[in-house]
């Protein structure tokens, strides 16, 4: 298969790691700083709202999330939040100017300035911040349920939108490890994920949706192959489509992992077949000759 459009090599490919085991669904230090208040905290709070960006929107996010994200500044890992990228139904989508924690994670050498040392320049990250007090949680509930690392999860909206976003951080571990292009998994911290920001200058990555897809055969080609490793690796992706894979420095990666389930999930078959049949339906549109049942049984089969 062509190098076009990325395709992560296979010798990428580590087995699916226990990451879920390292789960930890209950409430966080965020919750406990966003009691205290403290002065700095305030301030910070009041710099974002104030921020040019943020005037627009206007409150748009509650105290507890702003500890978070707050939390997430003292660790290194976010030094100014930016403006939205996309508002969703769920989440919001912010870039960032990353910490020098995200910089380490996604290897980037900022130096050490006081030192005089030579530096790359800060990454941008993008932050995902779910809401607690919005959307649908009976769907999202539904998504949890069956799944063996949720059991025992109270009935809490926040509870559930907790889980939720550690459930995205660790299915884009999964991915990752998978050797399935995805944004690099950075931070979550409360209601908030921190990822790799994919962009240029110009903007956000356009999704497929968004591009004209010049050898759509190949790209159904490298999409199919990411469906196959997500399944071996034992996610189900749930929400794949044109609007959840962008374009970024012509390779193709997967985004939205927060509804991914695991093969054992009661619905993962019905998932995978909407799934299957909403990709090759894109690639159909592009000119490709491709059927739902030929996708699923690519992506089920476990010959080589
Ligand atoms: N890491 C990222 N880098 C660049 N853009 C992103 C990133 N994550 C999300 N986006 C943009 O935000 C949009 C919404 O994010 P997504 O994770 O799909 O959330 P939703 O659940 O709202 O669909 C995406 O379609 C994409 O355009
Ligand atoms: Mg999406």
């Amino acid at each position: 298969m062509a190098d076009e459009y990325g395709l992560l090599a296979e010798d990428a490919v580590d087995v699916p790691g226990d990451e879920w085991e390292q789960l930890d669904v209950s409430d966080t230090e965020a919750d406990r700083i966003a009691r205290r208040r403290d002065r700095e905290f305030d301030q910070f709070r009041k710099r974002i709202k104030d921020a040019d960006q943020f005037k627009v929107e206007q409150s748009v996010f509650d105290d507890a999330t702003y500890a978070a994200l707050y939390r997430l500044v003292q660790n290194g890992f976010v030094d100014a939040l930016g403006g939205a990228i996309s508002t969703g139904k769920e989440a919001n989508v912010h870039t960032a100017l990353g910490g020098r924690k995200s910089a380490e994670a996604l290897g980037v050498d900022v130096g050490d300035a006081a030192r005089g040392e030579a530096a790359d320049e800060r990454p941008e990250v993008a932050v995902k911040v779910y809401r607690i007090n919005a959307s649908d949680f009976k769907d999202m509930r539904s998504y949890l349920e069956g799944d063996p690392r949720f059991e025992g999860l109270g009935g809490d909206k926040k509870g559930v939108v907790l889980a939720w976003t550690k459930k995205e951080f660790a299915n884009l571990q999964r991915a990752r490890q998978a050797g399935v292009r995805v944004p690099t998994p950075i931070a979550v911290e409360r209601n908030a994920l921190v990822m790799e920001y994919l962009g240029t200058a110009e903007g956000r990555a356009r999704r497929l949706s968004e591009v004209d897809v010049e050898n759509p055969e190949t790209a159904y080609e490298v999409v199919r192959e990411y469906m196959r490793r997500l399944y071996r690796a034992g996610l189900v992706h749930g929400d794949l489509s044109e609007y959840n894979v962008v374009v970024h420095e012509d390779r193709l990666v997967v985004l939205d992992l927060g509804q991914a389930v695991t093969v054992h999930h009661p619905n993962s078959r019905e998932f995978l077949e909407r799934d299957c049949h909403n990709v090759a339906a894109f690639f159909r549109r592009q000119g490709a000759d491709v059927s739902d049942d030929e996708l699923l049984a690519f992506v089920t089969d476990d010959e080589e």
